[in-house]
């Protein structure tokens, strides 16, 4: 009896250890979201780590005000009044890039194209600090700027990466504010492509569906924190002492239904925002009131996406876009890629090339394999 039980968990140890052992070599070797999903379900698994997290990282009132209580040095409070607005876009860029909002404002962000082509209103909106250097200058040209676009919203903290997570708590105090009946946010970056005809057709089914809690973006599941000191990420222990961020969506580009926004806001005013990574700021907030990010496969984390009319047809948004913005939106837009891939044969076509495109095996980090058949 006792050797017979000796053998049973012996048995089972073995088939253990080997289960674990092959799974170890799948993580190793497997080296895409697959993997991630299983880190990220583990973390899970290992129970409420996340409200340890919120518990530690909650502050008073008082104590989170140091982190929103600045001024406005440029803003625009009737930027969204009285209109049905779809989408407000706030478009993260520092005071010297002058030529990317232009490149922006001509291009996917053209508000009048957009209500005229689109037949919907989309606010788009460019979120600054205060410049580091020649800071008289540089802010007499913003004002300028502004001048003509009305579209800059400025407060005054210095604008720096490490200040990033500043710039994020604005955005969502402003549209709290100023446009809170705005039926989706958006935060990108100045170097991102938004297709804003497939956004915009995306969102309106949406909305039509009513949706809430909504939050889709290329998400990040369960990623760790970079202890490395020379990484640009790096993340001291006591400043963020746990194995993995809450799921987030990469900085640069995702969107929120309105519930959502105003949920963020929420946790803003009582969550320590000194972790300057913005967008896992982001996943902490939305961890807090109980909002989970979807992933979507055709918004690109850090890369660009391949340049193809297939891809075109489907694409949301693109990233380490500067100088070819203009090329892209036109060939992007261009009525002839609808047209192309209507159709049995279209459709085929373009699985095919959307295989060969994305299916490399060290293709980069923009839209997944799976996209190929979507
Ligand atoms: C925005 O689009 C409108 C309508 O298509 C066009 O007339 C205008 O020139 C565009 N603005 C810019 C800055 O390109
Ligand atoms: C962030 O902005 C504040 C307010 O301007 C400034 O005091 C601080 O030095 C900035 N932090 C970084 C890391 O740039
Ligand atoms: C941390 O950053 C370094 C340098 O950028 C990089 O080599 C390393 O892979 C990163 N580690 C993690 C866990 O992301
Ligand atoms: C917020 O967190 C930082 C560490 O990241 C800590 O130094 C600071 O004291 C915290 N703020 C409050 C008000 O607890
Ligand atoms: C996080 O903390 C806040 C304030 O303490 C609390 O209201 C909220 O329910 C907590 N959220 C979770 C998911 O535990």
């Amino acid at each position: 009896m006792f050797w017979k039980l000796r053998r049973i968990y012996r048995c089972q140890c073995v088939r253990l250890v080997s289960a674990c052992l092959v799974l170890s070599v799948v993580m190793v070797c497997w080296e895409n979201s697959a993997v991630n999903h299983l880190k990220s379900y583990s973390f899970r698994f290992l129970a409420d780590r996340f409200s340890h997290i919120n518990k530690s990282l909650t502050i008073t009132r008082e104590q989170a005000q140091s982190f929103s209580n600045f001024r406005n040095l440029l803003d625009h409070p009737d930027k969204c009044a009285g209109e049905d607005v779809l989408l407000l876009v706030f478009v993260k860029t520092s005071p010297t890039n002058i030529a990317r909002r232009e490149a922006i404002r001509s291009t996917w962000g053209n508000e009048t194209y957009i209500q005229r082509v689109l037949g919907v209103r989309v606010k788009v909106v460019f979120a600054l600090g205060v410049p580091a250097m020649d800071t008289d200058a540089v802010q007499e040209r913003l004002a300028q700027e502004d001048r003509r676009h009305a579209d800059l919203i400025q407060q005054d903290f210095l604008d720096s990466f490490y200040n990033l997570t500043l710039k994020l708590i604005m955005q969502f105090h402003w549209m709290h504010r100023r446009c809170a009946h705005a039926r989706f946010l958006m935060t990108t970056d100045d170097d991102v492509f938004i297709h804003m005809p497939n956004l915009v057709e995306y969102l309106q089914d949406m909305s039509r569906q009513g949706v809430t809690d909504f939050w889709v973006g290329r998400v990040y599941w369960g990623s760790p924190p970079n202890r490395s000191k020379d990484s640009k990420y790096y993340v001291p222990f006591e400043m963020y002492q746990w194995w993995s961020y809450p799921d987030y969506t990469a900085g640069g580009g995702y969107v929120v239904s309105s519930d959502v926004a105003s949920k963020i806001y929420q946790a803003t005013l009582t969550l320590n925002a000194s972790l300057y990574i913005d967008d896992v700021f982001m996943g902490i907030c939305a961890k807090a009131v109980g909002v989970s990010p979807q992933d979507h496969m055709y918004f690109s984390g850090e890369g660009k996406a391949p340049q193809h009319m297939c891809i075109y047809n489907r694409m949301m948004t693109s990233h380490g876009h500067v100088e070819d913005l203009h090329d892209l939106w036109k060939a992007a837009t261009h009525p002839q890629v609808k047209e192309r891939m209507s159709g049995i044969l279209g459709r085929l076509y373009c699985t095919a090339i959307k295989i060969f495109l994305l299916c490399q095996p060290h293709h980069l980090n923009t839209y997944p394999c799976t996209a190929a058949f979507y």
